[in-house]
């Protein structure tokens, strides 16, 4: 037994793992070795989930019928949606997602899993309905029915026809696909961790994603892109970003969207995101946001540079999805169905060597202590 306590378990190897490569100094992230610039000029999120979860690019015809699959497994039970009613609709979509996740192993027989057949198609049920769960809180929450899932669009062209019942405007798309790419994957984060103590007891797949589902909602991790908007909107103009920002360094508060256990240059998933923006503002106009937030890199970098705190993966998807006009507690919901193709790739490489997790702690209580009756106590 190693006996040196390594908090957070930070730099301590959990896995031999395929799946994607960070250098953190050098700020390079890859997919099955392919860089994540490559994936997200040139592939689509259906794509990446394939490659992600079978180490190699789908021929053709291999990613006709898993897009095939995706597109036909779209719809939930009236069960999961009537769940979804019977939640308050005050609830964070994060809560609901994950009660919903666990809900559909309700469904689907997959406590064998050891069963290659059954577990494909958990994957593909996972992947496929994470949105529409996702969608029909949204609607549900503002009062509408939920809006049925197309199978005639794209994974991320039907996520927004769901989220507005309107036909989805082509750069919305493509922007929607690229940030669901950069967000698929990323090596032994806290989600997948979570996920995988999951599945090491060989617990069901719907269990595995909705244990990570919820790993993934604390603001140190998925929910950090939530909090930068929240930040932004109320430092809201470029003046008051140097005296707001100083003063959380002073009072050393976390800046949010900022700084990553990895990396130590700037997360390479930023400025794809910040040409995304551009591209988005070039189109449906300025938002205010983005120049704040130019500015809280700059001031954030001349203080904490040195540090190693440059802005990551949450810094600018936020103002992405605030310009879709997608609600503020959504962002964290939408990194899920991305990541949900991730988690999956790891839960399939667990079940092919799983060990149990079954770490040790070191122990500092007492010892041999008499048992005192309640009344002398
Ligand atoms: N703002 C200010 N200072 C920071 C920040 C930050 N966001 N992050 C780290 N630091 C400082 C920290 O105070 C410490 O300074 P010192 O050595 O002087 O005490 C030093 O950097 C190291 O901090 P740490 O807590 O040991 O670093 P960590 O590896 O545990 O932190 C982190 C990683 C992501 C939890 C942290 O950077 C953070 O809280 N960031 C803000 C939340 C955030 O944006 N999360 C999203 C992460 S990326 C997407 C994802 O994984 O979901």
């Amino acid at each position: 037994m190693a006996d040196a306590y390594v908090p957070g378990l930070e730099g301590v190897p959990v896995t031999e793992s395929k799946i994607s490569f960070i250098d953190g100094k050098k700020g390079i992230l890859e997919y099955r070795g392919v860089p994540i610039q490559v994936l997200a000029e040139k592939s689509t999120f259906e794509e990446t989930a394939y490659l992600l979860l079978w180490g190699k690019f789908p021929a053709r015809g291999e990613l006709e019928q898993f897009d095939q699959e995706l597109r036909s497994h779209r719809r939930v039970k009236y069960g999961i949606l009537d769940l979804i009613k019977c939640l308050p609709n005050t609830s964070h979509p994060m809560d609901i997602l994950q009660a919903c996740v666990a809900a559909l192993g309700t469904y689907y027989s997959a406590r064998d899993v050891a069963d290659k057949e059954e577990n494909h198609r958990s994957v593909i049920r996972l992947i496929a309905k994470l949105p529409t769960i996702v969608a029909a809180f949204e609607r549900i929450r503002r009062g509408d029915e939920p809006v049925r899932p197309r199978d005639d669009l794209s994974h991320s062209a039907n996520f927004l026809w769901m989220l507005t019942e309107r036909e989805p405007d082509p750069l919305a798309v493509r922007i929607m696909d690229v940030c669901l790419v950069l967000h698929a994957e990323h090596t032994m984060n806290a989600s997948t961790f979570g996920g995988l103590v999951t599945a090491s007891t060989l617990a069901n797949p719907y269990s595995v994603a909705s244990s990570a589902v919820g790993v993934l909602s604390g603001p140190l991790h998925g929910g950090a892109n939530e909090e930068v908007v929240i930040m932004l909107r109320e430092i809201g103009s470029v003046e008051k970003v140097r005296p707001y920002i100083e003063e959380l360094i002073r009072a050393k508060t976390r800046i949010m969207g900022v700084g990553h256990r990895v990396y130590k240059v700037k997360d390479p998933r930023a400025p794809i995101l910040q040409r995304l923006a551009e591209q988005l503002f070039s189109q449906k106009g300025e938002s205010p946001l983005y120049r704040i937030a130019s500015e809280v890199e700059r001031v954030v970098v001349e203080h904490l540079g040195a540090k190693g705190i440059y802005p990551n993966v949450d810094f600018y998807s936020g103002i992405v999805y605030d310009k879709l006009g997608i609600p503020l507690d959504q962002f964290t919901p939408i990194f899920a169905i991305s990541r949900v193709a991730g988690w999956m790739a790891h839960w399939l490489e667990q079940m092919e060597r799983n060990r149990l997790f079954r770490p040790e702690e070191i122990y500092t209580g007492e010892h041999d202590l008499p048992y005192i009756p309640l009344e002398r106590r």
